[in-house]
């Protein structure tokens, strides 16, 4: 049975894209209250003023690791970027209320086995009631549900090759958000030993290899996984396999043999995929997904986590029709 009731929630890394997003999803939740949201450089102002929809008066905190661990929430989501989490996560387990929620959106805990890996059409009974969740990366998401399928007839290394939308690397300048450099343009990076070619390979048991690149528009994430053979299956087999393991699940959607697109996920919460090919050689296969990186790659798949450990309905707050 699904529980009622509410919990108060604390954002930390509020102003940023993902942020952003989390404000959004929290203000529309029927289970939770707002108690803080947490940035250094918009300290004092105005939610509303950032963020549509906000309720008036909610104004943006500058809480430290301590304040954090002091504030009221009964769960606290941080959203700040990789290697910055610890020491919140140290106080708040050094405080007088450690049996808190953590849902950390960083990647700083999707390597450690004491925490729950929070992609829950994968590890959903490991997710439910849990008190330290670590939100699976935006790639790594689209990669291991394309993936996940056909584990058991693969035949070598498959290969995601990745486009994201520039969002995904966060609001601090770099190359990989410069809008000049990426006008006309696609920046591929990382080819090797990227943070989610561990983190896939990782959560999937076996190696993946990532080719990720970014693209000059803003938001969403497509990628294109070639899958070695161990032996001969037919597209419609591959159909099958991946009706039978996402076919019930809200927020996974099948494209059936037509690709999904990039432009068609922006602003939406599920993943989309499709595209399934099988070489008639038997040699390979290719399948094609699509995510939102700040939806169901971060926000989206962070309130999932909040309803299930909390006893909420899984899509509480999330409209994904
Ligand atoms: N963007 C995506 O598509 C995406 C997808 C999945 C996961 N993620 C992960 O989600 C996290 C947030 O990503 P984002 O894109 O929203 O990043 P972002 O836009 O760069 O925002 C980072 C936030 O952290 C705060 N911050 C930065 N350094 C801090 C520090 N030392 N102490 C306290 N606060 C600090 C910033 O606010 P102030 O400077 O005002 O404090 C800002 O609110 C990252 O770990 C990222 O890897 C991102």
């Amino acid at each position: 049975m699904t529980r009622r009731g509410r919990t108060s929630i604390g954002i930390v890394g509020a102003r940023g894209y993902v942020g952003g997003e989390l404000i959004r999803l929290a203000v529309g939740h029927p289970h939770l209250e707002i108690a803080f949201v947490s940035s250094r450089a918009l300290e004092g102002e105005e939610v509303a003023g950032h963020v549509e929809g906000a309720p008036p008066g909610l104004r943006f905190t500058n809480f430290d690791e301590q304040g954090v661990a002091e504030s009221g929430a009964e769960a606290i989501i941080l959203a700040l970027p990789n290697g910055k989490a610890h020491t919140f996560v140290a106080a708040i387990d050094a405080g007088d209320r450690p049996q808190r929620l953590i849902v950390d959106v960083s990647a700083d805990h999707r390597f450690d086995d004491s925490w729950a890996y929070g992609l829950p059409e994968r590890f959903r009974d490991r997710i439910r009631g849990a008190r330290r969740i670590a939100n699976p990366g935006c790639y790594a998401t689209a990669a291991q549900l394309a993936i996940a399928p056909m584990l058991d007839v693969l035949g070598g290394v498959p290969a995601a090759f990745g486009v994201s939308g520039y969002s995904g690397a966060g609001t601090t300048p770099s190359d990989k958000n410069d809008p000049d450099l990426l006008h006309d343009n696609l920046l591929p990076y990382s080819l090797t030993g990227h943070l989610h070619e561990r983190e896939v390979s990782r959560h999937v048991g076996r190696p993946v290899h990532f080719l990720p690149h970014v693209a000059p528009f803003f938001r969403g994430i497509t990628v294109t996984v070639n899958l070695p053979l161990g032996r001969r299956i037919t597209t419609e087999e591959m159909v099958r396999r991946y009706e039978s393991a996402w076919g019930r699940e809200p927020l996974i959607r099948l494209t059936g043999e037509k690709p999904p697109l990039v432009r068609d996920i922006a602003g939406r919460h599920h993943v989309s995929i499709g595209g399934w090919s099988a070489a008639d050689d038997g040699s390979r296969a290719a399948v094609v997904a699509t995510i939102d990186n700040l939806l169901k790659g971060a926000a989206t798949q962070a309130v999932q986590n909040v309803n299930l450990a909390c006893g909420y309905d899984e899509l509480a707050g999330i409209d994904h029709e």
